[in-house]
């Protein structure tokens, strides 16, 4: 897929952050946008959606899904299927953070992290996936992080929730050879959006001095353009390439837990 003008592109998480700053980018290449948030972003959500038909031109609807409730991600993929229109992009992406240490952090907000990184990924990934192999086309992008490649101290299930999207998309990738349908991730480090902006989250981690903090357009522009290039897995920025997808392969597992322990706070 060298272009995605003309093309269908559902996203999740849209009303903020990443989300939001990929609609932009993807309206500004001319797709057509179905863009998902949490049911209380939903006038927010309808303004964004105004905004980006107004400016490019392209249709651009919105489905206000809770993806944590029981048949969150079926909702939305039923409502979608129903309006007759192709799906030929999926972006999961919507995502939530709990920062602090595991025996502290309450298990319903772990519960609710696992339910919204890892479970509405994987259903709506089963249902597309299987949609899409039937129609001979499609793309799927799922939103992982660096935390993927390695165990995050203070934010285990969040780094976890990320290594399971990590090793399923990979996996699932490869199954589809041939199948005309592809899934691959994007791995961003520490962005500045509201998923780091929540109470227990520190204003300032010492991984900052080391990587910085991206924008989310800046994530957005580069991951377009790895996702027209057709990379499975792509980490913006030189320096959190090297880190993550070199480096650490040849750092002892100890060694790395404790240099994550001591910049992740
Ligand atoms: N920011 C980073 O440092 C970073 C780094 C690497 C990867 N990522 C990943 O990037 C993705 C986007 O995160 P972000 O940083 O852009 O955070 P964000 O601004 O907080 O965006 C997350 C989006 O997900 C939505 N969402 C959360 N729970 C939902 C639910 N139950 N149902 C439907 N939508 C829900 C949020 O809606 P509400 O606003 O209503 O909650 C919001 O639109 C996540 O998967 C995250 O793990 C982020």
């Amino acid at each position: 897929m060298r272009s995605v003008k003309g093309r269908n592109v559902l996203i999740t998480g849209a009303s903020s952050g990443i989300g939001k700053a990929l609609s932009e980018v993807f309206a500004k290449e001319g797709a057509h946008l179905f863009l998902g948030c949490h049911p209380a972003e939903s006038p927010a959500l309808s303004a964004w959606a105004e905004d980006l038909q107004r400016r490019y031109g392209v249709r651009v609807y919105t489905y206000p899904v809770d993806l944590a409730a029981a048949r969150g991600p079926e909702t939305l993929y039923e409502e979608i299927i129903r309006t007759g229109e192709i799906i030929h992009i999926l972006l999961n992406n919507a995502g939530l953070m709990a920062y602090g240490d595991f025996h502290r952090l309450s298990l319903d907000r772990q519960e609710m992290l696992i339910k919204v990184n890892i479970i509405a990924y994987f259903r709506l990934t089963h249902l597309f996936a299987g949609y899409m192999v039937k129609r001979g086309e499609g793309r799927i992008l799922n939103v992982s992080s660096v935390s993927a490649f390695q165990p995050s101290v203070h934010q285990a299930v969040y780094g976890a929730t990320k290594a399971f999207i990590q090793n399923f998309s990979e996996a699932v990738n490869q199954e589809l050879k041939g199948t005309g349908v592809s899934v691959c991730t994007l791995n961003p480090s520490y962005t500045d959006t509201p998923l780091l902006k929540g109470e227990d989250f520190p204003a300032h981690l010492r991984w900052y001095l080391i990587c910085g903090l991206s924008s989310p357009e800046d994530i957005a522009r580069k991951g377009l353009r790895a996702f027209l290039k057709g990379k499975t897995v792509y980490i913006p920025g030189l320096r959190n390439w090297f880190i993550h997808d070199v480096l650490l392969r040849f750092v002892p597992r100890r060694l790395a837990h404790q240099i994550s322990s001591l910049v992740l706070k």
